[in-house]
């Protein structure tokens, strides 16, 4: 799961919840576009085999026109309106983009939040320590009182998507070069978020579509009081943990759950004591008769980012050049952390969150190439780019006849750009804490250049904020390995020419000795004197601070030479890729095309169905707690089984939640979903909660560049395995009574 949010551009790491304004970080958004292109008039065409229906991420406010009789032919039962409505109660009231990076939703009237264990793990974390672990143990709130206050955790409910193509375009014009394109597109977009209709305490902020030839305006309400209410232990919510991360079967009950606390308006309101349950437009009816093979299922939510539209060179370059590089970096820092966390239980608890973080992309990206290079979807790529080029060459499309060549040519000249941008993330920004650290002290430097005193000062103080978060579980013992092999290989490996001189030939075993012994950059304590005193004596002390002086020429690598120049080329490639994506449409008028993910509400939807991942193995659509019990291994890591549900499990004590004499845990679906969907409500023909979504399965991670309705499938719990665990294993009757659980089959 990522986070990918374009405008303002921000990279926000999931778990450390670690908001870093580079201003330069991300894959452009902003492309341009001078005739607009009409979602609305485009339907997607009706199949007569639903098993051919080929995914996609839909734009609530549009479904009608474009998805509403497909929806209803794979078996829905409601209309467009059901689910998404701006004057009347729908579905998309009781769904929430969960603290930026997941979705949850609302099932209860006071403002009950369910989303995954993994989505609320730092949260859980935040609360625990070694004695009072509630990772390992679990928690629970047994009364409104004992819920727990999350400082800096939001909420945000949509409350509006309006067209506003027309209006952002306006005074760009064919002739004008891509910047000066940006720049008013810009300024009639900040234009444009100025003037929407809202209320003060709302707010409205644009984004862009099909690469940038479209633009919709959300209207947006963010709650900041959200309360931890209750978490399996992670024996439950993360059982099978990395080893079957991104598999199936799947035996993981993966949620927790958070209560949104507002005002005595029932409006947004920083935490206070008298803070009340929020109560919510619509909430999300349970259904207790679970799903069969066939069953129509909607997932509705927030997926971060996905790449179908991408050149075949591009895919290429992912597979082959940036990803192994990725894979290779993050599996050196894992088996570091990995040997900590076993021997130490206090560092356990300290890395947990960011070992989890760091593992699930270091998997996606293999399972990901594997199923690229399966798929054979270089291959299927080249074939649409051959058909291209006859149809446009066959229609006179001048236009659009160097589209291909010139992606060809620009990812050529960005290979190695790209490739050292990417070392020095994982490197210097994500797996070496030091270098992380010292990345937020030349940002300090920066401002004081920039903007004197006054900006050192402002800077300081928010770096401060920051570190005192980041050293709680920050471990001298644990990065100063992670930083020799990881300085290493980026000395060895990135291309040359990216490569700080202080990095040259270096022996990075004494260097990393002689960081280590007297760097201030390993503890709070050490740091917050080293930022004290003049802006002028902090300068001072930075510069003779050994990991500072080399994190610097690292950082100056990055912002002085690596992101301008590919920011640069990000741009030509951007504003080639918009008009791919326009001629693509225009060229195939019959293929489905749906927007990419980029972190705004959609509808996804499919059927219940399992698949074949090889020859003559097929996988069935659900498990059950007899598969959890067949992976038990007795005080294991990954796969340790509280004893209280072997109990259950042993005498059947499923109450209403078990069918035919058997408790489901998982099952899977054709929905479309990507990192950020997790979290999602399951939703049923008739819009009740039937599962909660947290993972794809192995074979079709690569659906973010290449979705392939034969092997992508999504992963969710069985809504009734979460109320059996919250009823029969927590004993948390007080929230099973505030929901609303229904018999839609009976
Ligand atoms: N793969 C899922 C997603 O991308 C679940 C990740 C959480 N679990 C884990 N073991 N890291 O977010
Ligand atoms: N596990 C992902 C998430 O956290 C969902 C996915 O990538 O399928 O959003």
């Amino acid at each position: 799961m990522v986070t990918y949010i374009c405008l303002p551009k921000i990279l926000k790491m999931r778990y450390i919840k670690i908001y870093v304004v580079v201003a330069l970080f991300l894959v452009s958004c902003k492309t341009t576009k001078e005739t607009t292109y009409q979602a609305k008039e485009q339907s997607v065409p009706v199949v007569q085999n639903t098993s051919n229906i080929q995914g996609g991420m839909w734009i609530p406010s549009l479904l009608e026109g474009m998805n509403e009789r497909e929806m209803q032919q794979l078996g829905m039962k409601m209309t467009a309106k059901d689910i998404y409505d701006v004057n009347n109660s729908s579905l998309k009231d009781a769904i929430v983009h969960f603290n930026g990076g997941c979705t949850s939703e609302i099932i209860s009237p006071k403002g009950l939040l369910l989303t995954n264990h993994h989505c609320g793990y730092g949260a859980i974390q935040s609360h625990s320590t070694v004695d009072n672990d509630y990772l390992k143990d679990g928690f629970w709130a047994k009364t409104i009182d004992a819920e727990l206050p999350n400082s800096g955790m939001t909420v945000t409910f949509i409350k509006r998507i309006d067209d506003v193509t027309t209006k952002v375009f306006e005074g760009v014009t064919e002739g004008m070069d891509e910047a000066l394109k940006m720049k008013q597109i810009a300024k009639n977009i900040s234009k444009i978020t100025k003037n929407a209709q809202k209320e003060d305490w709302q707010d409205a902020s644009v984004k862009s579509f099909y690469k940038g030839n479209q633009y919709l305006l959300f209207v947006t309400e963010t709650f900041k009081d959200i309360r931890l209410v209750g978490a399996p232990p992670s024996s439950i919510g993360k059982f099978g943990a990395d080893t079957d991360n991104w598999m199936w079967p799947r035996h993981t009950g993966d949620f927790s759950m958070f209560r949104i606390y507002a005002d005595a308006n029932n409006r947004p309101a920083s935490y206070s004591k008298e803070n009340v349950p929020y109560t919510p437009k619509h909430y999300l009816p349970i259904s207790l008769d679970g799903v069969e093979e066939g069953d129509f299922t909607l997932v509705f939510g927030f997926p971060g980012r996905t790449n179908e539209y991408l050149p075949s060179v591009a895919v290429d370059q992912i597979v082959h050049v940036l990803n192994p590089a990725k894979i290779e970096i993050r599996e050196k820092a894992l088996a570091i952390v990995d040997k900590y966390m076993r021997s130490d239980a206090e560092i356990k608890i300290k890395y947990a969150s960011k070992y989890a973080s760091i593992a699930n992309y270091w998997k996606k990206w293999i399972g990901e190439d594997q199923g690229i290079e399966k798929s054979k979807a270089i291959e299927k790529k080249q074939n649409l780019e051959k058909e291209f080029s006859k149809k446009i060459s066959a229609k006179e499309l001048v236009g659009y006849k160097t589209l291909l060549s010139d992606f060809e040519k620009l990812y050529k000249e960005i290979e190695r750009v790209s490739l050292a941008r990417d070392y020095w993330i994982e490197v210097a920004y994500r797996n070496v804490e030091l270098l992380n650290a010292t990345f937020r002290a030349y940002q300090v430097e920066q401002a004081y250049k920039r903007g004197g005193v006054q900006a050192f000062e402002k800077a300081r103080e928010s770096v401060l904020n920051r570190y005192k978060s980041f050293y709680k579980n920050y471990s001298k013992i644990v990065d100063k390995p992670v930083f020799e092999k990881l300085v290493k290989l980026y000395a060895d490996k990135a291309p040359k020419e990216y490569v700080p001189s202080n990095m040259e030939g270096v022996d990075v075993k004494t260097l990393t000795k002689s960081i280590y012994e007297t760097t201030q950059f390993t503890s709070f304590k050490n740091i917050s004197e080293l930022m004290s005193g003049t802006a002028e004596e902090v300068m001072h002390k930075l510069n003779e601070d050994k990991a500072y002086v080399f994190g610097k020429e690292l950082h100056r690598m990055f912002f002085e030479k690596m992101n301008p120049e590919y920011q640069a080329l990000n741009l030509k490639i951007a504003a080639i890729q918009k008009k791919y994506m326009k001629a693509l449409m225009e060229v195939f008028p019959n293929k489905r095309f749906y927007p990419d993910a980029n972190g705004t509400l959609r509808v996804t939807y499919g059927q219940v169905r399992g698949y074949e991942p090889k020859d003559a193995v097929y996988y069935n659509t659900t498990t059950y707690l007899k598969g959890v019990m067949e992976k038990y291994i007795p005080n294991d890591y990954e796969f340790d089984v509280p004893q209280k549900l072997q109990k259950l499990y042993e005498s059947k004590d499923f109450g209403p939640y078990g069918e035919n004499g058997k408790m489901p845990v998982c099952f899977i679906g054709t929905n479309h979903t990507t990192g950020g969907n997790s979290g999602s409500p399951a939703i049923d023909a008739e819009g009740n909660l039937i599962g909660l979504n947290f993972d794809r399965v192995w074979e079709g991670t690569m659906s973010d560049m290449n979705y392939d309705p034969a092997i992508c499938r999504n992963i969710m719990v069985d809504i009734r395995y979460v109320l059996f665990i919250i009823d029969k294993y927590a004993g948390a009757k007080n929230l099973i009574e505030e929901m609303t659980l229904v018999h839609p089959k009976k």
